[in-house]
């Protein structure tokens, strides 16, 4: 059998944090762990939820790993979380320094990558990762964080309203 790739080896761990995950709050806090420090470039990793009624939508920090950010509250309409959370789209971001919709959470960050959180086909959040290295979320992480989002989905989903 050959040998797993790293992001191979971090998808089995993720997906056994699914299975040992009771509810979505403890799966997305023991996610954030597990990314920031299995993950070498992945410098900061944090949920943010749509809060429920806010009028204009607004998203607010939820579970993270890494340095406090200032960015604790963003509207739908700002920044690169907006951005993912708006279109419902992942949004993957090479070089932050190029991209006039970022918002500063770290002066070492040098790529971004937003995946939209869906419950029952509306976005209700996303996995925001910021990496210290250019370009650092090629196509098999987007793949791997995109995984990640969708157990959250999954769990939002089967969990009672
Ligand atoms: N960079 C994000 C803001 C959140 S911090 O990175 C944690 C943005 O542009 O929306």
């Amino acid at each position: 059998m050959p040998v797993a790739t790293k992001t191979e080896a971090v998808r089995a761990e993720i997906d056994q944090l699914d299975a040992s995950a009771s509810s979505a709050q403890e799966l997305m806090q023991k996610l954030v762990k597990l990314l920031h420090e299995r993950m070498l470039k992945y410098n900061w990793v944090g949920f943010y939820m749509i809060e429920p009624g806010s009028q204009p939508p607004m998203l607010v920090l939820g579970a993270f790993e890494g340095a406090m950010t200032p960015h604790v509250r963003i509207p739908l309409n700002q920044g690169i979380c907006g951005a993912a959370a708006s279109s419902g789209q992942t949004v993957v971001v090479d070089d932050v320094g190029k991209d006039p919709r970022y918002l500063a959470c770290s002066l070492e960050t040098k790529s971004e990558i937003v995946v939209p959180v869906f419950c029952h086909g509306k976005v209700v959040g996303e996995l925001d990762i910021d990496s210290h290295f250019p370009a650092a979320f090629t196509a098999e992480h987007r793949d791997l964080v995109q995984h990640c989002a969708a157990l959250v989905s999954r769990k939002l989903e089967a969990s009672p309203s």
